[in-house]
């Protein structure tokens, strides 16, 4: 069937079976590899993307279900450079960055929190990160970097 959606702010239209994960055609239609496949039942948060928002196991969402919506992938995140934005240089600044599985879907949970709440506590970027496994770091620099990050975007808007 035919699905149409927007994909880091372009129109997309995909010709898929209709049982087609949303990860399935993010990765092998339209190459976007950034989404990484953990273990395909919504446990680890590796598949995490935006979804008009939201964060979201795109292993477990059918690409019908997508259509007319917006996605935000890892590829979508970037600093108008093009180079890493504020979080991402955080977590590179913090070591919150081992093997990497686990990261794209780490950066968009962290974007999804910081855009519903710019003042978190250690707690609530705990139970943000909750449902993205990492099994490298320990966590513990994941959520410095997270609340860096949150802090300096407070200090920018005060400062203009
Ligand atoms: S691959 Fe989707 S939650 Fe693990
Ligand atoms: S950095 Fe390896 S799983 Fe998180």
């Amino acid at each position: 069937m035919k699905i149409e959606f927007t994909v880091n702010g372009a129109p997309v239209s995909v010709e898929v079976p209709a049982n087609a994960t949303l990860l399935s055609v993010l990765r092998d239609v339209l190459g976007l590899t950034g989404t990484k496949e953990g273990c395909g039942i919504g446990e680890c948060g590796a598949c995490s993307v935006l979804l008009d928002g939201h964060l979201v196991n795109s292993c477990l969402i059918l690409a019908p279900q997508a259509g007319g919506r917006q996605i935000v992938t890892i590829e979508g995140v970037r600093a108008a450079d093009g180079g890493p934005n504020d979080l991402q240089q955080a977590f590179i600044d913090y070591g919150a960055v081992q093997c990497g599985y686990c990261i794209p879907g780490m950066i968009l949970a962290g974007e999804a929190l910081l855009a519903a709440n710019p003042r978190p506590s250690r707690g609530d970027i705990r139970e943000a990160i909750a449902g993205n496994l990492c099994r490298c770091t320990g966590y513990q620099q994941i959520v410095d970097a997270i609340q860096a990050t949150a802090l300096r975007r407070r200090e920018k808007s005060k400062h203009g």
